[in-house]
């Protein structure tokens, strides 16, 4: 049986931050609150122009893990968007619209599977899986002219970075490759994870009737788990409510909170190391995925608003595990994790949403308010405005 793998450490200076915190009995604090009208929450007009946004931003749609192989490929709707994601001979990852130029009809219906090409399920025109080029088409003799060089699949921005596949639906000039995009220190935390061999250990997905940003807004809320968790054995009692500390790093952002051993040692004289498993954290990769760091997975999240309706989402979940504590013991780990975030997510996170989502539809009109001590949901819903301008 494989060893388990130290803990990944934690930043000293967070640490030290959090430990004046449970000193002080202090927390992270904004300059103001901020105030979020709940139209943004509830209007059709809104969630089309976040809609807008989000096709000009690299998502994250899949792990490396899925197309292991050159030729290798899943397809995956994004946003409305039918897409073919594949390896290529050279392991870059590529990505298609599932579209066939000769008149719009899909050219693969498998969700999964190996192909040299993809052929069109009207009429038969065939396209080349490595570059999504025209290879063949029926009666070509009798059809008339055809310019193959042009009559490719639409391409779609793809790129993989720490194994997540990052697509861009309608890239700008103004968004950089993804490197740039998640910028050093987004990248200094994820590399120790060393998810490019990760395995996905659990993959999930939730349809619910909640705005995609009132489920973002839970995972980063720093205030609720003493309240909505308070189930003995959950996530309230393994967590410290109101001493947490937000670093931001353009777009994206991370919240660290002391887990309750660290408030412990604290208060009890000792000087913890700055390991990994007294520090919770959440990290935002704007504008929908969240990277949970578990002492020994990760779990990746992403949300989706449901395209026309700003009132659902659907929330994908995988668990994300290094290779190297791969073992049976740590299956019944990851199942125990599960357990807890299945209980607060599905019971407690999502009921207590949708609730939210029914009121800011009745009343229609008004503003949710995010204190000075709430600065992971600011830092998304100001990062949203300036964006959306
Ligand atoms: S629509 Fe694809 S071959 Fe006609
Ligand atoms: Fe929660």
């Amino acid at each position: 049986m494989k060893s388990v793998a130290a803990p990944i450490p934690a930043d000293p200076d967070v640490v030290e931050e959090l430990i004046g915190h449970i000193r002080n009995r202090t927390t992270e604090l904004t300059e103001s609150e901020l105030r979020v009208p709940i139209e943004h929450f509830v209007s059709p007009a809104r969630a089309a122009a976040e809609m807008a946004l989000m096709q000009t931003l690299p998502l994250v749609v899949g792990h490396v893990s899925e197309i292991k192989n050159p030729g290798d490929f899943i397809t995956r709707r994004v946003l409305n968007t039918g897409l073919i994601i594949v390896r290529r001979a050279d392991q870059s990852v590529g990505a298609y619209r599932n579209m066939c130029r000769h008149r719009g009809g899909i050219v693969e219906p498998a969700e999964s599977g190996n192909k040299r090409a993809f052929m069109c399920q009207y009429h038969g025109w065939s396209y080349d899986a490595q570059d999504g080029g025209l290879k063949r088409v029926l009666y070509q003799d009798s059809y008339g002219e055809i310019d193959y060089a042009c009559s490719g699949l639409h391409q779609v921005r793809a790129e993989a970075r720490h194994g997540l596949i990052f697509v861009t639906l309608r890239p700008s000039n103004s968004v950089p490759a993804i490197a740039e995009y998640l910028g050093p220190d987004v990248d200094r935390q994820i590399a120790p994870w060393n998810l490019e061999n990760a395995l996905v250990a659990l993959d999930k997905a939730f349809v619910r009737p909640i705005n995609w940003k009132l489920v973002m807004d839970g995972a980063i809320d720093p205030l609720h788990p003493q309240f909505l968790h308070n189930r003995p054995g959950g996530v309230g009692a393994r967590s410290v409510t109101n001493n947490s500390v937000f670093r931001t790093w353009g777009r994206h952002g991370k919240m660290f909170s002391p887990r309750a051993k660290l408030k412990d040692l604290v208060l009890s004289g000792e000087q913890p190391s700055a390991s990994s498993k007294y520090v919770g954290s959440v990290m935002l990769l704007y504008p929908n995925a969240l990277f949970v760091e578990a002492p020994e997975h990760v779990e990746f999240w992403t949300v989706w608003p449901t395209p026309g309706n700003p009132s659902e989402c659907t929330v994908k979940i995988r668990f994300l595990v290094r290779p190297e504590v791969s073992s049976p013991e740590m299956t019944a780990r990851l199942n125990k994790s599960w357990g807890i975030l299945e209980q607060a997510a599905l019971e407690e996170d999502f009921p207590m949403e949708m609730k939210i989502q029914e009121n800011a539809l009745a009343l229609g009109s008004g503003v949710f308010r995010y204190g000075r001590n709430e600065k992971p949901p600011q830092h998304l819903h100001r990062q949203l405005q300036r964006d959306l301008g």
